[in-house]
């Protein structure tokens, strides 16, 4: 017997079957075998527990607190989403998600608070050895990134973070730590989360700590935006080819895993068919993607960049050159949005901005025409063909080296009311628009194996503060309370093969 409640219950859940987006029409039986669905986050954004048990301040955690008018809340990660101590219920999370891996980054301060002049916090390591263990037990696969943007603040001070050459050991130091510790179980490794943005973001622009930059970009009262990024980002190059050629040679065998790094990328068009457009979409793409990978596959930096920077980009020394040779064995790849370029050679523009580097302005505006739908970040739009299209491109600059998209999704202003951020229609849609493209890449031949929505839960967006979410769990930020959003029950949908009738359980079930 069905009763009055129930029914009515019945029939709300039904008509948001209706409304909702279904799984119908994207099948997890489409990708290969042994392809890693997961979801990721970041140490910064989620651990909070910023000096528990022993950790170090990091870069993070001293910038938000000195510059709190840099982050349109003034907020900061000091408790971020309480990852720390309520590990074992996201855990349980992902586990309901039916997700098979987690993308998490080990924070470098709780691990060494001092860098290679301290000791090895052994909390630190207690901390991600709990973690691992949990999701061993749920059979989810650690993916483990090492740095994501934060850094013992100690690092800071003393090599103003990737300024100064020393800074190369401190990374391999501390990579051969979380080798040693942690690498009989996780067998997936990155060295750097999207260098090629945060570089430009802390040194070109200043937005990052340590806050960096000169004319015509940002505002700041240090850095030279010309050089700066380019000597951070030779500096990276050479950390991440060391740690690689340290984990190849004392660990790769025994422990039998694979390494590689993230890269942020945008999928660039050209605003126009003109020549002018055309070489400015490459110029950004070079900007964008060849930068870090061209030396770390062909032992160069591309030609574009050379032509335009000459004596602010570095020259790789023979010795460094060598040391390249050894390659890492996958490339993570962070795509959000597609985006148009506009040259600004031919017509100048105003370059304080991501792109201005490249002289390229992006725009996502063609004839009053949106490239796709908005998200609330501005410059992140909707398009999933972009997906395709950049898997097809780095595989073929790349020897079809294998790929993972370790970071994909979709973000809500803080601000709309709880109802809409949890029926979040929006990255539904997003979601599987994108996974879709993912799909067609993989039936023509592409080489991917693996993909991370971002995030698994709402967390501490950077500059932007809480006043963004990319989760697909809403997190209450006053009492941590984590809410599963409707796109969490679609990828459930989707990685469980349920139709369409199995949300209509699970929204009664859950709501
Ligand atoms: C970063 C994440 C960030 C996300 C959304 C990526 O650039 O790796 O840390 O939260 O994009 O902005």
């Amino acid at each position: 017997m069905v009763t009055a409640t129930g029914m009515v219950i019945l029939l709300a859940a039904a008509a948001l079957a209706i409304l909702a987006p279904s799984a119908r029409g994207l099948d997890r039986a489409e990708f290969p075998p042994g392809f890693l669905f997961g979801a990721a986050t970041s140490a910064y954004q989620v651990e909070g527990a910023y000096q528990d048990d022993g950790k170090g301040l990091n870069n993070w955690d001293v910038f938000t607190h000195t510059n709190s008018g840099n982050i349109v809340d003034g907020r900061n990660g000091d408790v971020a989403v309480d990852h720390y101590h309520r590990y074992m219920e996201d855990v349980e999370i992902m586990h309901n998600l039916g997700v098979n891996s987690y993308r998490f980054s080990i924070s470098w301060a709780r691990i060494l608070p001092r860098g290679r002049r301290g000791g090895v916090n052994s909390a630190g390591i207690a901390f991600y050895n709990r973690l691992i263990a949990a999701l061993q037990q749920k059979g989810i696969e650690p993916f483990v990134t090492l740095h994501h943007f934060d850094l013992p603040h100690e690092l800071e001070i003393l090599y103003g973070s990737w300024l100064g050459a020393g800074i190369r050991e401190e990374f391999d130091y501390y990579a051969d730590v979380c080798f040693r510790a942690f690498g009989d179980r996780v067998k997936l490794w990155t060295t750097f989360n999207e260098p090629n943005m945060f570089t430009k973001l802390a040194y070109m622009l200043g937005m990052y700590p340590p806050n960096h930059c000169s004319p015509p970009f940002g505002n700041c009262n240090r850095g030279n935006s010309q050089r700066e990024p380019y000597v951070a980002a030779h500096n990276i190059i050479m950390s991440h080819a060391a740690a690689v050629n340290n984990y190849k040679r004392n660990y790769q065998a025994k422990q039998g895993g694979s390494i590689g790094i993230v890269i942020a990328m945008k999928y660039y068009e050209p605003l126009t068919n003109t020549t002018e457009d055309i070489m400015a979409a490459r110029r950004a793409l070079s900007f964008e993607i060849h930068w870090f990978l061209d030396p770390l596959f062909f032992g160069e930096y591309p030609k574009e960049m050379r032509e335009m920077l000459s004596s602010n980009l570095p020259e790789f020394t023979p010795a460094e050159k060598r040391l390249l040779r050894n390659k890492m064995d996958f490339i993570g790849v962070n795509h959000y949005t597609a985006i148009y370029a506009q040259d600004c050679i031919s017509s100048p523009c105003d370059l304080n901005s991501y792109e201005g580097n490249a002289l390229v302005l992006a725009t996502g505006e063609r004839d009053c025409v949106q490239i796709g739908k908005s998200t609330a970040l501005v410059g992140f739009y909707d398009v999933p063909e972009g997906m395709e299209q950049t898997i097809k491109y780095v595989n073929q600059r790349y020897e079809n080296s294998p790929i993972y998209i370790t970071e994909n999704g979709y973000s809500q202003y803080s601000s709309n009311t709880m109802e809409d951020m949890v029926n979040d229609v929006g990255r539904v849609n997003y979601l599987r628009g994108y996974l879709s493209s993912i799909s067609s890449a993989v039936r023509k031949g592409g080489n991917v194996r693996g993909y991370f929505v971002w995030s698994l839960m709402d967390n501490f967006e950077w500059v932007f503060g809480f006043t963004v979410r990319f989760g697909l769990y809403h997190v209450d930020f006053a009492t941590q309370e984590r809410t599963p959003k409707m796109s969490a029950k679609w990828y459930r949908d989707f990685l469980t093969g349920s139709g369409p009738v199995n949300l209509v359980q699970t929204l009664r079930t859950d709501s």
